[in-house]
């Protein structure tokens, strides 16, 4: 186990974010110590806007035998697989379930907490099981278990994810790409830059990228936080942006349109106007 102070700003895909005490578990027994104080869990960062002044819990990271895997997706998966490989090894073995899930940058534990995925599918769709650590045990649960709904769900307060087994179908390699094809396709309009997926849910109905253009509000820019020209749900850092930044434009698209933030907010953050 290594426990480390580290910006959060590097551990993130967003880029944003002070320091924090980052515990970097390898085994249960790891787990067991790091959550004997207040602590949070990090995945891979893709979804979360970190305070500029880090978070004081402790955050916990996961490695070791939690980054282990059954390569004929069978068995066993770790929580802090990224989901890219999974997908790639679906591909190679012609087992279909998610490919909905292609081009989100998640570990398989994000991935759970937050039901990741596209109109093409999620993750709850795809598991079997799902074995979560809580108050220093393990239990399993079946998906229905889990309060999924859309970019939803419903873990025991401050469970923590680590491992699941896959519900896929067999398939062919061509039909599964295929279809991995045709989701990368429907993502063409999402920006390269830093940023952490959308950060609005949509509306039932609707889509918040669509209204978000719609009030003329794509360019808009707050020191180095601008909403993507590409696609008006990006919220993006344009390079060395602050979490009040960032909070700053949330808030301005929120002055106009009700909207609910589906990035995870990690500390406190005011909001902080800054001409540009
Ligand atoms: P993190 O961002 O690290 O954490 C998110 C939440 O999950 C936090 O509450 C954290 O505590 C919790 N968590 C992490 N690991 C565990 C664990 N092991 N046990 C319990 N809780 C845990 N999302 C979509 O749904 N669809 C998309 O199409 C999509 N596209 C994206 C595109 C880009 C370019 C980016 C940057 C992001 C995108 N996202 C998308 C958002 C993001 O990838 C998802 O929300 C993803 O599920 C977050 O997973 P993560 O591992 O990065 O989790
Ligand atoms: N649109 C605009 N202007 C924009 C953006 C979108 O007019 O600036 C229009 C598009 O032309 C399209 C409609 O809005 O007609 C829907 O857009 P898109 O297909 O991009 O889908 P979305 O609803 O904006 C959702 C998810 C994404 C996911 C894509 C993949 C949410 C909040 N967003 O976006 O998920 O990648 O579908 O199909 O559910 C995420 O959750 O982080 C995320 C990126």
């Amino acid at each position: 186990m290594k426990i480390e102070r580290l910006p959060l700003a590097r551990l993130t895909t967003l880029g944003v974010g002070g320091e924090a005490e980052v515990w970097t578990v390898e085994t249960l027994a790891d787990l067991q110590k790091a959550t004997q104080a207040p602590y949070r869990v990090l995945g891979n960062g893709s979804n979360l806007l970190v305070s500029d002044a880090g978070v004081p819990e402790r955050v916990i990271r996961l490695g070791g035998e939690f980054a282990q895997w059954d390569p004929s997706l069978q068995g066993w998966i770790g929580a802090a697989v990224l989901i890219p490989n999974l997908l790639q090894a679906a591909a190679r073995l012609g087992l279909s379930g998610l490919e909905g899930l292609f081009g989100i940058p998640a570990q398989v534990g994000g991935a759970v907490r937050m039901n990741a995925g596209t109109r093409f599918g999620e993750m709850a769709e795809a598991l079997a099981w799902v074995e979560v650590f809580h108050q220093g045990r393990l239990q399993v649960y079946a998906p229905q278990e889990l309060g999924f709904g859309y970019r939803r769900s419903a873990l025991p307060e401050g469970g923590i994810v680590t491992r699941v087994r896959l519900k896929l179908t067999p398939s062919s390699p061509q039909a599964v790409r295929a279809r991995m094809r045709m989701v990368d396709a429907a993502r063409k309009g999402q920006p390269k830059k830093k940023s952490a997926g959308c950060a609005f849910k949509n509306p039932p109905g609707d889509s918040a990228g669509r209204l978000i253009d719609a009030a003329g509000l794509k360019g808009s820019r707050i020191g180095q936080a601008m909403i993507s020209l590409e696609h008006g749900n990006f919220l993006v850092n344009l390079g060395g942006a602050t979490a009040a930044e960032m909070y700053a434009l949330v808030r301005r698209v929120q002055a106009v349109l009700p909207l609910e933030v589906e990035w995870e907010i990690w500390g406190e953050i005011v909001p902080q106007e800054v001409q540009g």
